[in-house]
C-alpha cells in the first residue's frame, strides 16, 4: 500500500460503515477494519516497514484515516441503535417476569391465628427462652422428682440443672415470678423432646401455652367457655368442645380437651378415627402448689392450657405427615399462601 492508495481505502471503509443497518452490522464493520486481524489494523502495523523518509507523511495519513473511520462508526452506531434484533428494543407489551410473592409457613399461620383469637379476649403474648432451668420446667410445675418425663431418654439435658424445655409451661412460672395477678398470657414457642421423628412426632415442635390467674374465683366453666370460643373462632361456628378427666402435675383438676370433628361434624370419619372428636389441648385449674412455688397467695384462682401447634396445623389444613412441615419444599409450602 502506498500513500496514494489511502483515499480509496478510506472511501471503502466509510462506505462499509454507511451500509451497516443494525448495531450488529456496525460491530461487524469495526471488527473487519479494526479487529485484531482487521485490514486497518494490518495497515497500521505495516507502518514500521515504511522507509523512514516516508514515515511521517504515511503515519499522519493513517491517523487521519483511523479518526475518520472511528468517528463515522460511532455516528452510525447511534443512528442504528434500536434497529435489528427484537431484544434490543424494549417492548412494553411483554408480560412481566413474575417472581412470586412469599407466603407464611403453616405453623406461623396457626400461631398468628391462635394469638389473634386470645388477644381478642385480653390475653397478651409472653416470652421465655428455649434453654430452661430444671426448676422452671419441672420443679415449680409440681413435677415429681422421679417423674419419667425428667428422664434423659425424654429430655435433652444441657447440664445438671439446665435443659431444652420440654413444654412451654415454664413460661407460666417465669411470668408469675415477674408479675402480680391478675395475669392473662399466651405464649407460643419451641419445645424439645427426645422423640424419634415420624408422621406425628418431632424432637423439635411448637406449643402455645395459656395462663389466666385472678384474685377472684375462676372455675372450669370459665376455662370451658374460653376454649369453646377459641374452638369456634379457629375451626368454625358449629364446633363443640368436651372435657375428659386427665392428669397433669401442674393442674388440679386436669382435663384433656376435644373439639368435635370439623370434617364429619361429629358423625365419625377417618380424620377423627370414627370417634367424632379430636384431641386438641391439655388444660386445668392451676394447682395451688404451683402458686406456692412462685410466691403467689395460694388463694389465687387460675386456669392454664397448652396445645401443640403442629397438631392444630395438621387438623386445620389436613396435613397427614408432620414431616411435610419441616422439609421446606416450596411447592408444598406455597399451597398455604
Ligand atoms: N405442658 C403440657 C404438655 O406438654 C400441656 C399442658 C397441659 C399445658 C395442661 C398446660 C396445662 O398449661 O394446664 O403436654
Amino acid at each position: 500500500m502506498t500513500l496514494q492508495d489511502i483515499p480509496q481505502f478510506q472511501a471503502d471503509a466509510l462506505a462499509a460503515v454507511a451500509a451497516a443497518k443494525t448495531p450488529d452490522d456496525v460491530e461487524g464493520v469495526r471488527i473487519k477494519f479494526l479487529g485484531r486481524n482487521g485490514s486497518l489494523t494490518a495497515l497500521m502495523k505495516g507502518l514500521r516497514d515504511v522507509p523512514p523518509a516516508d514515515k511521517p507523511a504515511f503515519g499522519q495519513a493513517l491517523n487521519a484515516l483511523r479518526a475518520a473511520f472511528t468517528e463515522a462508526l460511532e455516528a452510525r452506531k447511534e443512528a442504528v441503535a434500536g434497529e435489528g434484533a427484537a431484544h434490543e428494543a424494549f417492548d412494553f407489551s411483554m408480560p412481566g417476569n413474575w417472581r412470586g410473592a412469599g407466603s407464611l409457613h403453616p405453623l406461623t399461620l396457626v400461631t398468628e391465628e391462635v394469638t389473634r383469637i386470645f388477644a381478642q379476649m385480653g390475653f397478651t403474648v409472653a416470652d421465655g427462652p428455649d434453654i430452661e432451668t430444671e426448676f422452671n420446667n419441672f420443679d415449680a410445675l409440681n413435677t415429681a422428682k422421679h417423674h419419667p418425663s425428667r428422664d434423659e431418654r425424654d429430655t435433652f439435658w444441657l447440664g445438671p440443672e439446665l435443659l431444652l424445655r420440654t413444654q412451654t409451661s415454664p413460661v407460666q412460672i417465669r411470668t408469675m415470678l415477674a408479675r402480680k395477678p391478675p395475669v392473662r398470657i399466651i405464649n407460643p414457642g419451641r419445645c424439645y423432646r427426645r422423640d424419634t421423628t415420624d408422621a406425628t412426632h418431632s424432637a423439635n415442635f411448637h406449643q402455645i401455652e395459656g395462663l389466666f390467674v385472678d384474685v377472684k374465683p375462676v372455675s372450669l366453666a370459665d376455662l370451658k367457655s374460653t376454649l369453646a370460643h377459641f374452638a369456634r373462632e379457629m375451626m368454625g361456628p358449629q364446633i363443640q368442645v368436651r372435657f375428659r378427666p386427665h392428669f397433669f402435675p401442674f393442674t388440679e383438676p386436669s382435663v384433656e380437651v376435644d373439639f368435635s370433628c370439623h370434617v364429619c361434624k361429629g358423625k365419625g370419619c377417618a380424620v377423627c378415627k370414627q370417634s367424632g372428636w379430636i384431641e386438641i389441648l391439655g388444660a386445668g385449674i392451676v394447682d395451688t402448689r404451683v402458686f406456692r412455688h412462685v410466691g403467689y397467695d395460694p388463694e389465687c384462682y387460675g386456669y392454664a392450657f397448652g396445645m401443640g401447634v403442629e397438631r392444630i396445623a395438621m387438623i386445620k389444613y389436613g396435613v397427614t405427615d408432620l414431616r411435610h412441615l419441616y422439609t421446606n419444599d416450596l411447592r408444598y409450602l406455597r399451597s398455604f399462601a
